[in-house]
This record gives structure tokens, sequence and C-alpha cells, in this order.
């Protein structure tokens, strides 16, 4: 996220706009005062390698509430912004959308109410926003990588990699837990990355009695040679029930029914650290340009844009059909629908 920050702050200059950053996400958009802060282009030297997000984020209930909007559309314009960039995941960009589709309501009660002069909020009539989607799951639909998501499963593999070698020394087993909430993404690429032997996802739930497929592929691999086995488990994985499938079941499984000398690793938050990788440093800063570059050809009658990478090329897709269709990926998922949640998921990289 800071590669975007840097390129967002540098492309305004460059493109002769004065450009803010809201510190801790909504909640700096609601509070104001020193949590909106003007950036010079020095102020972001540095800031491709930094890992997290130095303007921090934090989750913001007010902003879900009619009045935190109210407060922060007065902070805007008292500081006279007129457009947004935002990073985020789906929720951010659906609250920044309904933000904009309600600006005008708001103004209007800022001035009622006598908070704002009608002369304050002349030239303000129309709210510009722009999504980019942070997020180390890989979970929007309509474009091939959230920023985040690379730097994460770099981060997998190189754990895989070093469990790898302990596992190989003992002849061991491991399951491995992954993070990406309801989104396979990051087990299946780390799966196929590092070679494991079997993957769990919540799109593709496995089919009823996989223990012994399972097993089966495991057996045959250590017959062939294999001295270690890894077995990748997204946090999010589930049967054909919708039951969670855990770690420590398929452990059990693999002791039970195979006899391996089993460890569980759970990854956790170093998922979420450490330095960008480059793909991400890359991606990050061209869409914080093409961000900027939205802003300024937008209209009030542009639907909100959402940055995407598309077959390589930086793209604009309409934000709220991007979320929708995120989310008929859950709702598929929800219903027991794993045909229609996988297509849906492979027309990303199709469209
Ligand atoms: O969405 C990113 C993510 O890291 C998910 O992969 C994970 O489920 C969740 O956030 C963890 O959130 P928290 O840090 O609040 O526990």
């Amino acid at each position: 996220m800071n590669p975007a920050v840097r390129a967002v702050v540098r492309m305004s200059i460059a493109k002769g706009c004065v450009p803010y950053a809201i510190y801790e996400g909504y909640e700096g958009l609601v509070q104001g005062g020193d949590l909106i802060q003007e950036k010079a282009w020095e102020d972001v030297r540095g800031w491709l390698s930094e890992g997290g997000t130095l303007i921090g984020t934090a989750r913001c209930a007010s902003f879900r509430e009619r009045p935190g909007r109210l407060r922060a559309a007065r902070n805007l314009i008292l500081k006279g912004i007129d457009a947004l960039i935002i990073c985020g995941g789906d929720g951010s960009l659906t609250g920044a959308d309904i933000f904009r589709s309600e600006w005008k309501g708001l103004l209007d009660e800022l001035v009622t109410t006598g908070e704002l002069t009608q002369e304050q909020v002349t030239g303000h009539e129309h709210l510009n926003i722009v999504g980019l989607v942070g997020s180390i799951d890989n979970d929007m639909s309509s474009t091939d990588a959230t920023i985040g998501a690379y730097s994460s499963l770099t981060r997998i593999c190189q754990a895989v990699d070093f469990i790898d070698a302990t596992a190989y020394s003992h002849s061991r087993a491991f399951v491995i837990e992954v993070m990406g909430r309801h989104c396979g993404w990051l087990a299946l690429m780390a799966g196929v990355a590092t070679g494991a032997d079997f993957v769990f996802i919540p799109e593709k739930p496995p089919v009823d009695g996989w223990e012994d497929e399972m097993c089966a592929i495991i057996r045959k691999h250590r017959t062939m040679g294999k001295r270690k086995t890894i077995v990748i488990v997204a946090e999010g994985a589930i049967d054909r029930n919708l039951n969670p499938v855990s770690a420590s079941y398929v452990k059990d499984v693999l002791v039970q029914k195979l006899r391996l000398d089993t460890r569980i690793t759970t990854l956790g938050h170093v998922q979420r650290g450490g330095t960008a990788c480059a793909y991400d440093r890359m991606l990050a800063t061209l869409q914080g340009v093409e961000a900027v570059q939205a802003v300024l050809d937008s209209t009030p009658e542009t639907p909100s844009p959402m940055i995407a990478i598309t077959e390589n090329k930086i793209t604009r897709k309409p934000l709220m059909e991007a979320v929708k269709l995120t989310q008929a990926v859950a709702t598929a998922i929800k219903k027991k629908d794993f045909e229609t949640a996988m297509a849906l998921r492979d027309a990303e990289f199709e469209e």
C-alpha cells in the first residue's frame, strides 16, 4: 500500500494537484484535524520498499452511519478536497461509493444545519471516487491481482521452503494453514509454486471421502521416493457441507491412515508483513498513477472506477460491478453451488 500512496502523491503533484493523506482509514476522514495531512514529494521518499501501511488503517464503525459520513464530508470541504482515492477491499470500496452517491444530500444537510455556508460548498458539487484494491487475499473480481497478494504469496513460498528442509530431514508431513479469508488463491498458488502434495480451498471443496483420495496421492508420492509431505489448507477451506476443513483434522487423517509423523504450521501474520515484492511495487506504482489520471478524467456521469490489472495491462473497471461479482462468489459458496463459484472465479481471468 505504501508504494500506492507514494505514486498517488507524486503523480498528483506532477499533475498540479494538492495531495493529502488520510491517516487511519475512514476514521481519519471522520475525525479530520491532524489525521488529514497535505503531502509533499519528499514525504513519501523510501515508501516503495516499506511493508504494511505507513498512514495506518482502521475499521471504522462511524463511517458506516450517516452522521459519520456527514462529518467526513464536512472535513473534506474544509480542506478543499474534491477527490478520494481509496485503497482497500470490497467493504472499503463499497463505503466509498455510498459516500459518493450521498454526496449532494450530505452537502445540502450541512448547509441547512448551518455547519457550512452555501459559499463553502459551492464548487464541491461532485465528489470523485477511484478505487485501488489492496488485499493479500486476491479476492476481488475483475482484476488479476490485488496489491499485496504477490508479496504474501512470496512470503508463504519462503516459509514453505524453510519447512521443506526440516520435513525432508525427518521424513515428516506438514499441514500448513495460510490466510485468504474466503478465497483460496493464496493456498492454491502456494501449492503450485511449492509442489505441495494436496491443497484445500473454499471454492472447490473436496468430494466426500476425500480422506482416502488424499492418502492415496500421498502414498503414491512416498513410494516414488518423496521424503516429505506438504498439505496446504486455506483458512477458509470447507467441505461440501460447508463445515470447515481444519488443519488439525487433516493432521489426524495423515497420522491415523498413513502413520506419518505430522506437524501443523499456521503461518499467520508473517503473511502480511515484510517488504513488498517487486511485482507489488510495480503494480501499486502503475495503478497509483492510473488512479490520479482517472480522477482527472472523471465527470459527474462516470461511474466510480476501480483500477485493475487485466492480462498485464492496467485497466479501469466499474467499481460497483466488480464488488457485486466478488460478492456473487461468496453467495454461490453459501448456497453450496461450487460449480458457479469456480466458474465465476475462472471468468475473472477470462475477462
Ligand atoms: O483480508 C486479509 C486478511 O489477512 C485475511 O487473509 C485474514 O483472514 C484476515 O485479514 C485477518 O484479519 P486480522 O488481522 O484482523 O485477524
